[in-house]
């Protein structure tokens, strides 16, 4: 249910806040398992896209790891209850801190991003004594046809290690006595709505995999990162993404050999569709080129994604109804990419009158900041209210 059902409710609280449909993330979590577990694979939550403590534990709850970006993240998913064997420390620069707290914690896996990375993480697991597991990340080279801010396994780019130079990744793994190579990682972006580039980024694995093999690397897994993509034009028409076609696309095309486990780190399918950013209009006006302008509470301290990314998202009325016209919705910050929308349809607003920006809960409130000193957004539960 979208945040227009409880709107007597949401009508009475301070604005700005993010709205979560706390049934809807439970329905997308258990459907996102169940698809999953069809083919025996894992899933574990990308915790950068939502933090919010609900979000997590009800992630943790549907019996998901956790994929992490940072030390901070790592504490947060062990404090959050999650099994130190159940954590992935993912991210293209940890620090040496970083990696000392979770060498401590005995996390599942790193998952490494070049091969610095993988002498820095042996010598400090020989300082503390332990053996580090790791997986590869390798960068295919793969375009995901998404928006370039959030494309990153394409050659050009900072993440991950080369295909280039897969067999001096192998040679220098064996001088590297504390380390365990056990998986290998991929994430080629974000938003990913064409299950043919799934198809192709699936082939382009089966054949890494291959050369690892013929070198005599057979790992236990294979991890697949996250990158499906939500409808952000119609979020009613697709509340829950279509994890049926993205598994069975993955089934159909990734050969692990018998004993390969396939892990998946899915962020924004799981949490987007849940949350909205609910905001009030504070001054409606025209501007001079004639163009109808709406004022509102919320602005890209809160929701960053129209500003950096160009991204729409929907935006609707709770409080008003009849024949609409195109608004410009902009935020309260002192910067002239605080808009959401130029051209949002929208009845006729006045003062007080409430908007839910949908689409909201993944790299919404995880993305927040204080810029202008601005307060962050609260999170507002369907189950509370
Ligand atoms: N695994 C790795 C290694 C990643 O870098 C990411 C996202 C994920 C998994 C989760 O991807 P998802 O399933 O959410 O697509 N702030 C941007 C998105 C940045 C994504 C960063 N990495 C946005 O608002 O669109």
């Amino acid at each position: 249910m979208s945040a227009r059902q409880y709107v007597s409710q949401l009508t009475k609280l301070e604005t700005p806040y993010y709205f979560y449909d706390m049934q809807l993330l439970h329905d997308t979590l258990t459907r996102a398992v169940s698809e999953a577990s069809k083919y025996g694979y894992k899933i574990h939550y990308a915790l950068k896209a939502n933090f919010d403590p609900r979000i997590v534990s009800a992630a943790l709850q549907a019996g998901l790891g956790v994929d992490c970006v940072s030390g901070n993240e790592v504490r947060t998913a062990i404090e959050s209850g999650c099994p130190a064997s159940k954590i992935v420390f993912a991210g293209v620069a940890k620090s040496d801190r970083e990696i000392r707290y979770a060498l401590g914690q005995n996390i599942f896996a790193f998952n490494c991003e070049s091969l610095q990375e993988l002498q820095v993480i042996n010598a400090l697991a020989a300082e503390m004594g332990r053996t580090a597991q790791v997986a590869l990340r390798i960068n295919p080279d793969v375009d995901p046809h998404t928006h370039q801010n959030i494309s990153t396994g394409h050659a050009d780019s900072k993440f991950g290690i080369s295909y280039t130079e897969i067999d001096e990744a192998i040679r220098t793994l064996h001088t590297l006595p504390n380390l365990q190579i056990v998986g290998l990682h991929f994430h080629i972006g974000s938003q990913i709505r064409q299950m043919e580039v799934f198809e192709n980024f699936c082939l382009k694995v089966n054949t890494i995999k291959q050369w690892f093999a013929d070198q005599g690397v057979e790992v236990q897994y294979l991890n697949l990162g996250g990158g499906l993509g939500v409808d952000y034009e119609d979020p009613d028409v697709e509340p829950i993404p279509d994890f049926a076609s993205y598994f069975g696309t993955i089934h159909r095309t990734l050969k692990p050999a018998p004993h390969q486990q396939v892990l998946f780190e899915l962020g924004r399918s799981l949490v987007a569709q849940c949350g909205e950013l609910i905001t009030r209009v504070l001054y409606t006006k025209k501007n001079a080129s004639g163009r109808d302008v709406a004022l509102v509470d919320a602005g890209m301290t809160d929701l960053i994604r129209p500003a950096l990314y160009q991204a729409h998202h929907k935006i609707e009325c709770l409080t008003a109804q009849g024949s609409e016209c195109s608004y410009m919705v902009g935020g309260p910050v002192c910067e002239s990419s605080d808009i959401f929308d130029k051209t949002a349809m929208l009845p006729k607003l006045k003062r007080g009158d409430l908007l839910a920006i949908r689409t909201a809960g993944a790299y919404g409130s995880a993305m927040a900041s204080r810029y202008n000193l601005r307060d962050l957004p609260r999170s507002v539960y369907s189950d509370e209210l």
